[in-house]
Protein backbone atom coordinates (compact mmCIF):
# COMPACT_ATOMS: atom_id res chain seq x y z
CA UNK A 1 0.00 0.00 0.00
CA UNK A 2 2.99 2.29 1.01
CA UNK A 3 4.60 2.28 -1.86
CA UNK A 4 1.64 3.03 -4.08
CA UNK A 5 2.03 6.93 -3.11
CA UNK A 6 5.62 6.95 -3.40
CA UNK A 7 7.27 8.25 -6.80
CA UNK A 8 7.71 4.89 -9.30
CA UNK A 9 11.41 5.21 -8.91
CA UNK A 10 10.99 4.95 -4.76
CA UNK A 11 10.37 2.18 -2.45
CA UNK A 12 9.75 2.21 0.98
CA UNK A 13 13.37 1.28 2.05
CA UNK A 14 15.11 3.82 -0.72
CA UNK A 15 12.80 6.51 0.69
CA UNK A 16 14.14 5.68 4.61
CA UNK A 17 17.52 5.86 3.30
CA UNK A 18 17.45 8.79 1.10
CA UNK A 19 15.79 10.32 4.19
CA UNK A 20 18.35 9.16 7.06
CA UNK A 21 20.91 10.30 4.48
CA UNK A 22 19.45 13.97 4.27
CA UNK A 23 18.92 14.26 8.12
CA UNK A 24 22.83 13.50 8.40
CA UNK A 25 23.55 15.99 5.32
CA UNK A 26 21.10 18.49 7.45
CA UNK A 27 22.77 18.28 10.68
CA UNK A 28 26.69 18.46 9.09
CA UNK A 29 25.29 21.58 6.98
CA UNK A 30 24.92 23.26 10.66
CA UNK A 31 27.80 21.94 11.92
CA UNK A 32 29.71 23.42 9.07
CA UNK A 33 30.32 20.95 7.84
CA UNK A 34 29.29 21.02 3.69
CA UNK A 35 31.99 18.65 2.54
CA UNK A 36 30.36 15.79 4.99
CA UNK A 37 27.21 17.02 3.63
CA UNK A 38 27.70 16.85 0.12
CA UNK A 39 29.07 13.44 0.58
CA UNK A 40 25.77 12.30 2.37
CA UNK A 41 23.68 13.97 -0.37
CA UNK A 42 25.07 12.09 -3.21
CA UNK A 43 24.61 8.80 -1.97
CA UNK A 44 21.20 10.43 -0.81
CA UNK A 45 20.57 11.42 -4.72
CA UNK A 46 22.03 7.80 -5.68
CA UNK A 47 19.45 6.17 -3.05
CA UNK A 48 16.42 8.70 -4.57
CA UNK A 49 16.88 10.64 -7.93
CA UNK A 50 13.17 12.32 -7.75
CA UNK A 51 13.88 14.18 -4.76
CA UNK A 52 13.81 17.89 -5.01
CA UNK A 53 14.83 18.74 -1.74
CA UNK A 54 17.99 16.50 -1.90
CA UNK A 55 19.47 18.99 -4.77
CA UNK A 56 18.59 21.77 -3.04
CA UNK A 57 20.13 20.79 -0.24
CA UNK A 58 23.43 19.98 -2.08
CA UNK A 59 23.01 22.96 -4.12
CA UNK A 60 23.40 25.05 -1.12
CA UNK A 61 26.68 23.10 0.50
CA UNK A 62 28.32 23.45 -2.42
CA UNK A 63 27.67 26.60 -2.75
CA UNK A 64 28.64 27.34 0.90
CA UNK A 65 31.98 25.68 -0.38
CA UNK A 66 32.64 28.07 -3.36
CA UNK A 67 31.29 25.09 -5.87
CA UNK A 68 28.90 27.96 -7.79
CA UNK A 69 28.56 26.42 -11.05
CA UNK A 70 27.69 23.14 -9.49
CA UNK A 71 25.46 24.16 -7.48
CA UNK A 72 23.27 26.36 -9.85
CA UNK A 73 23.29 22.49 -11.72
CA UNK A 74 21.76 21.71 -8.54
CA UNK A 75 19.01 24.08 -8.15
CA UNK A 76 18.30 23.52 -11.72
CA UNK A 77 17.89 20.14 -10.91
CA UNK A 78 15.73 20.99 -7.92
CA UNK A 79 13.28 23.20 -10.03
CA UNK A 80 13.09 20.76 -12.83
CA UNK A 81 11.85 18.43 -10.61
CA UNK A 82 9.36 20.92 -8.53
CA UNK A 83 9.09 23.32 -10.71
CA UNK A 84 6.23 25.56 -8.47
CA UNK A 85 8.56 25.88 -5.41
CA UNK A 86 8.77 29.47 -5.21
CA UNK A 87 11.79 29.04 -2.68
CA UNK A 88 13.74 26.69 -5.68
CA UNK A 89 13.26 28.96 -8.03
CA UNK A 90 14.28 32.03 -5.92
CA UNK A 91 17.36 29.78 -4.90
CA UNK A 92 18.48 29.14 -8.36
CA UNK A 93 17.92 32.86 -9.24
CA UNK A 94 20.22 33.94 -6.24
CA UNK A 95 22.86 31.61 -7.42
CA UNK A 96 22.27 32.60 -11.15
CA UNK A 97 23.33 35.97 -9.92
CA UNK A 98 26.43 35.15 -8.40
CA UNK A 99 27.81 34.07 -11.49
CA UNK A 100 26.59 37.45 -12.85
CA UNK A 101 24.39 35.42 -15.46
CA UNK A 102 21.52 38.27 -14.42
CA UNK A 103 19.37 37.76 -17.06
CA UNK A 104 18.62 34.25 -16.15
CA UNK A 105 18.28 35.15 -12.63
CA UNK A 106 15.53 37.61 -13.62
CA UNK A 107 13.45 35.10 -15.42
CA UNK A 108 13.78 32.72 -12.24
CA UNK A 109 13.03 35.35 -9.81
CA UNK A 110 10.09 36.45 -11.96
CA UNK A 111 8.74 32.95 -12.05
CA UNK A 112 9.61 32.71 -8.27
CA UNK A 113 7.31 35.65 -7.39
CA UNK A 114 4.00 33.87 -9.54
CA UNK A 115 4.48 31.06 -7.70
CA UNK A 116 4.84 32.21 -4.01
CA UNK A 117 2.81 33.09 -1.00
CA UNK A 118 1.83 36.83 -0.79
CA UNK A 119 3.68 37.41 2.87
CA UNK A 120 7.24 35.67 0.65
CA UNK A 121 6.72 38.31 -2.13
CA UNK A 122 8.76 41.19 -0.27
CA UNK A 123 12.06 39.27 0.07
CA UNK A 124 11.76 37.55 -3.86
CA UNK A 125 10.77 41.53 -5.16
CA UNK A 126 14.44 42.18 -3.38
CA UNK A 127 15.74 39.74 -4.59
CA UNK A 128 14.41 40.64 -8.44
CA UNK A 129 15.40 44.06 -7.60
CA UNK A 130 19.30 42.77 -6.88
CA UNK A 131 19.19 41.04 -10.23
CA UNK A 132 17.70 43.96 -12.62
CA UNK A 133 20.68 45.96 -10.94
CA UNK A 134 22.87 43.29 -11.89
CA UNK A 135 21.54 44.26 -15.63
CA UNK A 136 21.91 47.98 -15.15
CA UNK A 137 18.13 48.83 -14.59
CA UNK A 138 18.64 50.44 -11.33
CA UNK A 139 15.36 52.22 -12.15
CA UNK A 140 13.40 49.31 -12.16
CA UNK A 141 15.54 47.92 -9.24
CA UNK A 142 14.61 51.06 -7.01
CA UNK A 143 10.73 50.18 -7.55
CA UNK A 144 11.28 47.08 -6.92
CA UNK A 145 12.62 47.78 -3.44
CA UNK A 146 9.97 49.91 -2.36
CA UNK A 147 7.26 48.01 -3.34
CA UNK A 148 8.85 45.30 -1.08
CA UNK A 149 9.54 48.11 1.65
CA UNK A 150 5.87 49.17 1.27
CA UNK A 151 4.39 45.81 2.29
CA UNK A 152 7.56 44.88 4.90
CA UNK A 153 8.57 48.38 6.08
CA UNK A 154 11.36 45.84 8.16
CA UNK A 155 13.26 44.49 5.55
CA UNK A 156 16.65 45.51 6.03
CA UNK A 157 17.66 43.96 3.12
CA UNK A 158 15.52 45.96 1.19
CA UNK A 159 16.47 49.13 2.65
CA UNK A 160 20.24 48.57 2.00
CA UNK A 161 19.65 47.56 -1.64
CA UNK A 162 17.50 50.56 -2.03
CA UNK A 163 20.21 53.18 -0.67
CA UNK A 164 22.80 51.47 -2.86
CA UNK A 165 20.50 52.16 -5.74
CA UNK A 166 19.68 55.42 -5.44
CA UNK A 167 23.31 56.07 -4.30
CA UNK A 168 24.38 54.69 -8.30
CA UNK A 169 21.71 56.68 -9.28
CA UNK A 170 23.24 59.82 -8.55
CA UNK A 171 20.21 60.50 -6.06
CA UNK A 172 21.93 61.10 -2.86
CA UNK A 173 19.11 63.06 -1.05
CA UNK A 174 16.66 60.30 -1.58
CA UNK A 175 19.22 57.86 0.06
CA UNK A 176 19.84 60.01 3.11
CA UNK A 177 15.96 60.12 3.69
CA UNK A 178 15.52 56.58 3.44
CA UNK A 179 18.49 55.67 5.93
CA UNK A 180 17.01 58.20 7.99
CA UNK A 181 13.81 56.94 8.70
CA UNK A 182 15.46 52.67 8.29
CA UNK A 183 17.71 54.13 11.15
CA UNK A 184 14.31 55.46 13.28
CA UNK A 185 13.64 51.67 13.40
CA UNK A 186 16.70 50.08 13.88
CA UNK A 187 20.92 50.77 13.54
CA UNK A 188 22.86 48.62 11.62
CA UNK A 189 26.62 49.30 10.71
CA UNK A 190 25.31 48.82 6.69
CA UNK A 191 22.78 51.67 7.05
CA UNK A 192 25.09 53.83 8.66
CA UNK A 193 27.96 52.93 5.81
CA UNK A 194 25.02 53.55 3.51
CA UNK A 195 23.95 56.92 4.99
CA UNK A 196 27.53 58.38 4.71
CA UNK A 197 28.19 57.33 1.09
CA UNK A 198 25.43 58.93 0.44
CA UNK A 199 26.06 62.48 2.49
CA UNK A 200 29.92 62.20 1.24
CA UNK A 201 28.75 63.11 -2.16
CA UNK A 202 26.55 65.95 -1.13
CA UNK A 203 28.35 69.17 -1.33
CA UNK A 204 29.14 70.51 2.24
CA UNK A 205 28.31 67.61 4.61
CA UNK A 206 31.76 65.76 4.59
CA UNK A 207 31.41 66.55 8.95
CA UNK A 208 28.29 64.25 8.75
CA UNK A 209 29.69 61.61 6.33
CA UNK A 210 32.38 61.18 9.23
CA UNK A 211 29.98 60.95 11.57
CA UNK A 212 28.25 58.36 9.66
CA UNK A 213 31.45 56.33 9.24
CA UNK A 214 32.10 56.78 12.79
CA UNK A 215 28.69 55.00 14.08
CA UNK A 216 29.20 52.27 11.61
CA UNK A 217 32.56 51.04 12.79
CA UNK A 218 31.21 51.76 16.39
CA UNK A 219 28.56 48.84 15.87
CA UNK A 220 30.84 46.58 13.79
CA UNK A 221 34.60 47.27 14.62
CA UNK A 222 35.15 44.85 11.38
CA UNK A 223 33.91 47.17 9.46
CA UNK A 224 36.62 47.41 7.05
CA UNK A 225 34.59 49.39 4.39
CA UNK A 226 33.58 52.09 6.63
CA UNK A 227 37.52 52.27 7.98
CA UNK A 228 37.91 52.85 4.14
CA UNK A 229 35.94 55.77 3.77
CA UNK A 230 37.06 57.03 7.05
CA UNK A 231 40.54 57.14 6.86
CA UNK A 232 40.05 58.75 3.22
CA UNK A 233 37.75 61.52 4.79
CA UNK A 234 40.20 62.77 7.69
CA UNK A 235 42.90 62.64 5.29
CA UNK A 236 44.76 60.16 6.40
CA UNK A 237 47.88 58.74 4.27
CA UNK A 238 46.43 55.91 1.69
CA UNK A 239 48.83 55.94 -1.56
CA UNK A 240 46.09 52.95 -3.38
CA UNK A 241 42.63 51.72 -2.38
CA UNK A 242 42.71 48.38 -1.03
CA UNK A 243 42.95 45.80 -4.06
CA UNK A 244 39.88 43.55 -2.24
CA UNK A 245 37.54 46.60 -2.35
CA UNK A 246 38.46 47.87 -6.15
CA UNK A 247 38.13 44.29 -6.91
CA UNK A 248 34.89 43.68 -5.59
CA UNK A 249 33.28 46.55 -6.60
CA UNK A 250 34.59 45.98 -10.54
CA UNK A 251 33.33 42.43 -9.95
CA UNK A 252 29.33 43.20 -8.95
CA UNK A 253 29.75 46.22 -11.58
CA UNK A 254 31.02 44.60 -15.06
CA UNK A 255 28.07 42.76 -16.06
CA UNK A 256 26.51 46.54 -16.62
CA UNK A 257 30.04 48.35 -16.91
CA UNK A 258 30.02 49.13 -20.64
CA UNK A 259 26.17 50.07 -20.92
CA UNK A 260 26.78 52.24 -17.57
CA UNK A 261 29.63 54.57 -18.78
CA UNK A 262 29.05 54.56 -22.48
CA UNK A 263 24.89 55.11 -22.56
CA UNK A 264 25.21 56.93 -19.47
CA UNK A 265 28.65 58.33 -18.30
CA UNK A 266 29.56 59.00 -22.05
CA UNK A 267 32.91 57.84 -21.12
CA UNK A 268 35.43 59.45 -23.71
CA UNK A 269 38.75 57.71 -22.38
CA UNK A 270 39.34 54.69 -24.67
CA UNK A 271 38.64 57.03 -27.94
CA UNK A 272 41.35 59.61 -26.20
CA UNK A 273 43.84 56.93 -25.64
CA UNK A 274 43.68 56.27 -29.56
CA UNK A 275 44.29 59.78 -30.46
CA UNK A 276 47.14 59.38 -27.90
CA UNK A 277 48.67 56.54 -29.71
CA UNK A 278 48.34 58.07 -33.37
CA UNK A 279 50.32 61.24 -32.33
CA UNK A 280 52.77 62.08 -34.51
CA UNK A 281 55.11 62.76 -31.23
CA UNK A 282 55.29 58.86 -30.47
CA UNK A 283 57.01 58.25 -33.82
CA UNK A 284 54.70 55.22 -34.70
CA UNK A 285 51.50 54.65 -36.41
CA UNK A 286 51.39 50.59 -35.53
CA UNK A 287 52.68 48.88 -32.49
CA UNK A 288 53.93 45.24 -31.86
CA UNK A 289 52.59 44.59 -28.72
CA UNK A 290 50.81 46.63 -26.40
CA UNK A 291 49.72 46.09 -22.32
CA UNK A 292 46.36 47.72 -21.59
CA UNK A 293 47.17 48.02 -17.91
CA UNK A 294 43.49 47.91 -15.92
CA UNK A 295 41.89 46.50 -18.95
CA UNK A 296 38.44 45.86 -17.10
CA UNK A 297 35.84 44.90 -20.02
CA UNK A 298 37.93 45.88 -23.12
CA UNK A 299 36.74 48.99 -23.86
CA UNK A 300 40.38 50.51 -24.66
CA UNK A 301 41.05 47.28 -26.76
CA UNK A 302 38.13 47.74 -29.15
CA UNK A 303 39.49 50.64 -29.76
CA UNK A 304 43.38 49.75 -30.14
CA UNK A 305 43.29 46.19 -31.72
CA UNK A 306 43.67 47.46 -35.22
CA UNK A 307 46.76 49.27 -34.27
CA UNK A 308 48.71 46.46 -32.75
CA UNK A 309 50.06 42.60 -33.68
CA UNK A 310 49.71 41.42 -30.04
CA UNK A 311 47.47 43.00 -27.25
CA UNK A 312 47.43 41.84 -23.47
CA UNK A 313 45.00 42.98 -20.93
CA UNK A 314 45.70 43.09 -17.15
CA UNK A 315 42.97 43.56 -14.46
CA UNK A 316 42.48 43.02 -10.50
CA UNK A 317 38.91 42.06 -11.15
CA UNK A 318 37.89 38.51 -12.80
CA UNK A 319 34.83 39.51 -13.70
CA UNK A 320 35.98 42.70 -15.82
CA UNK A 321 38.47 40.48 -17.32
CA UNK A 322 35.54 37.37 -18.33
CA UNK A 323 34.23 40.26 -20.36
CA UNK A 324 37.24 41.63 -22.24
CA UNK A 325 38.08 37.85 -22.89
CA UNK A 326 34.28 37.59 -24.53
CA UNK A 327 34.68 40.67 -26.60
CA UNK A 328 37.64 38.14 -28.52
CA UNK A 329 40.21 41.03 -28.77
CA UNK A 330 43.14 40.12 -26.61
CA UNK A 331 45.78 37.62 -26.83
CA UNK A 332 46.32 36.97 -23.37
CA UNK A 333 44.75 38.30 -20.52
CA UNK A 334 45.89 38.42 -16.58
CA UNK A 335 44.40 38.90 -13.28
CA UNK A 336 47.30 41.34 -12.02
CA UNK A 337 47.01 44.21 -9.21
CA UNK A 338 49.26 46.90 -11.09
CA UNK A 339 50.15 48.05 -7.65
CA UNK A 340 52.71 44.99 -7.55
CA UNK A 341 53.04 43.57 -10.90
CA UNK A 342 52.48 44.14 -14.50
CA UNK A 343 52.50 40.43 -15.13
CA UNK A 344 54.00 37.15 -15.41
CA UNK A 345 54.88 37.33 -18.68
CA UNK A 346 58.59 39.34 -19.81
CA UNK A 347 57.89 40.13 -23.40
CA UNK A 348 58.98 43.86 -23.77
CA UNK A 349 56.07 46.45 -25.22
CA UNK A 350 56.38 49.17 -27.10
CA UNK A 351 52.93 50.62 -25.41
CA UNK A 352 51.38 50.20 -22.23
CA UNK A 353 48.11 52.35 -21.76
CA UNK A 354 46.06 53.06 -19.07
CA UNK A 355 42.61 54.18 -18.97
CA UNK A 356 40.60 55.80 -15.83
CA UNK A 357 42.69 53.06 -13.88
CA UNK A 358 45.50 55.26 -11.67
CA UNK A 359 42.46 56.54 -9.85
CA UNK A 360 42.62 53.74 -7.64
CA UNK A 361 46.08 54.30 -6.98
CA UNK A 362 47.61 57.59 -5.17
CA UNK A 363 50.83 57.37 -5.36
CA UNK A 364 52.36 56.43 -8.89
CA UNK A 365 56.02 56.39 -8.75
CA UNK A 366 55.51 52.21 -8.41
CA UNK A 367 53.71 52.00 -11.04
CA UNK A 368 55.40 54.23 -13.32
CA UNK A 369 59.08 52.48 -12.91
CA UNK A 370 57.06 48.93 -12.89
CA UNK A 371 55.44 50.19 -16.80
CA UNK A 372 59.58 51.62 -17.53
CA UNK A 373 60.80 48.16 -16.71
CA UNK A 374 58.41 46.71 -19.40
CA UNK A 375 58.54 49.17 -21.82
CA UNK A 376 61.54 49.12 -25.02
CA UNK A 377 63.55 51.66 -25.56
CA UNK A 378 61.08 54.25 -27.23
CA UNK A 379 57.94 52.68 -26.12
CA UNK A 380 55.22 54.64 -25.20
CA UNK A 381 52.83 55.34 -22.19
CA UNK A 382 49.83 56.65 -22.55
CA UNK A 383 46.86 57.44 -19.64
CA UNK A 384 44.00 59.22 -18.34
CA UNK A 385 43.64 60.56 -14.95
CA UNK A 386 41.27 62.77 -13.20
CA UNK A 387 42.45 66.47 -12.13
CA UNK A 388 43.82 67.86 -9.15
CA UNK A 389 44.09 71.11 -8.86
CA UNK A 390 46.55 71.50 -5.82
CA UNK A 391 47.95 68.47 -4.01
CA UNK A 392 49.59 65.73 -5.57
CA UNK A 393 47.23 63.40 -5.65
CA UNK A 394 44.02 63.49 -3.50
CA UNK A 395 40.71 61.98 -2.94
CA UNK A 396 37.99 62.34 -4.60
CA UNK A 397 33.91 62.14 -3.06
CA UNK A 398 33.74 59.25 -4.87
CA UNK A 399 36.60 57.50 -3.23
CA UNK A 400 39.23 57.57 -6.42
CA UNK A 401 42.20 59.74 -6.44
CA UNK A 402 42.79 62.74 -8.65
CA UNK A 403 46.67 63.79 -9.65
CA UNK A 404 47.66 67.42 -10.21
CA UNK A 405 49.65 67.78 -13.81
CA UNK A 406 53.17 69.05 -11.58
CA UNK A 407 53.18 65.54 -9.59
CA UNK A 408 52.23 63.22 -12.95
CA UNK A 409 54.94 65.42 -14.86
CA UNK A 410 57.43 65.30 -12.11
CA UNK A 411 56.49 61.54 -11.11
CA UNK A 412 57.02 60.48 -14.57
CA UNK A 413 60.67 62.19 -15.28
CA UNK A 414 61.42 60.92 -12.05
CA UNK A 415 61.17 57.04 -13.10
CA UNK A 416 63.08 57.80 -16.70
CA UNK A 417 60.47 58.99 -19.00
CA UNK A 418 60.29 61.60 -21.22
CA UNK A 419 56.62 63.93 -21.13
CA UNK A 420 55.49 64.26 -24.48
CA UNK A 421 52.29 65.92 -24.13
CA UNK A 422 50.19 66.51 -20.52
CA UNK A 423 46.29 67.62 -22.13
CA UNK A 424 42.93 68.64 -20.21
CA UNK A 425 40.09 66.26 -21.78
CA UNK A 426 36.52 66.03 -20.85
CA UNK A 427 36.57 62.53 -19.80
CA UNK A 428 33.18 61.82 -19.02
CA UNK A 429 30.18 63.21 -17.24
CA UNK A 430 29.00 62.19 -13.87
CA UNK A 431 25.63 63.57 -11.75
CA UNK A 432 24.93 65.93 -15.38
CA UNK A 433 28.49 67.44 -14.58
CA UNK A 434 31.51 67.05 -17.08
CA UNK A 435 34.78 65.30 -15.20
CA UNK A 436 37.89 67.18 -15.89
CA UNK A 437 40.32 65.00 -16.49
CA UNK A 438 44.37 64.44 -17.93
CA UNK A 439 45.39 62.42 -21.33
CA UNK A 440 49.18 62.26 -20.70
CA UNK A 441 51.96 60.54 -23.40
CA UNK A 442 55.08 59.85 -22.02
CA UNK A 443 57.70 57.78 -23.95
CA UNK A 444 60.86 55.89 -22.81
CA UNK A 445 64.35 57.29 -24.05
C1 LIG B 1 37.11 52.49 -14.57
S1 LIG B 1 37.68 50.93 -15.02
C2 LIG B 1 38.48 51.26 -16.58
C3 LIG B 1 38.50 50.03 -17.45
C4 LIG B 1 39.07 50.28 -18.85
N1 LIG B 1 40.45 50.67 -18.81
C5 LIG B 1 38.25 51.31 -19.56
O1 LIG B 1 38.79 52.38 -19.87
O2 LIG B 1 37.06 51.04 -19.82
C6 LIG B 1 39.05 50.69 -13.95
C7 LIG B 1 39.64 49.29 -14.07
O3 LIG B 1 40.87 49.30 -13.38
C8 LIG B 1 40.99 48.10 -12.67
N2 LIG B 1 41.92 48.31 -11.55
C9 LIG B 1 41.81 49.20 -10.54
N3 LIG B 1 42.88 49.10 -9.71
C10 LIG B 1 43.68 48.13 -10.24
C11 LIG B 1 44.91 47.56 -9.86
N4 LIG B 1 45.55 47.94 -8.75
N5 LIG B 1 45.41 46.57 -10.63
C12 LIG B 1 44.79 46.15 -11.74
N6 LIG B 1 43.60 46.66 -12.16
C13 LIG B 1 43.06 47.63 -11.42
C14 LIG B 1 39.57 47.80 -12.19
O4 LIG B 1 39.39 46.44 -11.85
C15 LIG B 1 38.77 48.23 -13.41
O5 LIG B 1 38.57 47.18 -14.30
Amino acid sequence: MQSTSLPPTMTAETAETAGALKQRAAILATRGDHDGAVDALDRAVEAEPRDAETFAMRGGSRAALGMLSAAVEDFAQAVMLSPKSSSYLDALGVHLQQLKMFDQAVMFHVNAIQHAPEQEQPRLFVNLGRAMMGQGNHAAAVELFETALAAEPDLHDGTINLTNALVAMGQHARAIDVCRVALERRETTELWHNMGSALNRMPGRKADAVAAFERAIEIDPGNRRSRHMLALLKGEEIETIPSAFVSDMFDDYAAYYDKDVVDKLKYRVPGLLRRLMLDPRTGKFRYKAVLDLGCGTGLVGVMLRDLTDYLKGADLSRNMLAQALSKGLYDQVEVVDVAETLGSDDRLYDAVVAGDVFGYLGRLDMVFALIHAKLEPGGILAFSVERSEDADYGVLATGRFSHSDDYVRSTLEAAGFVVLSVAREQLRVQAGMPVEGMLVLARKP
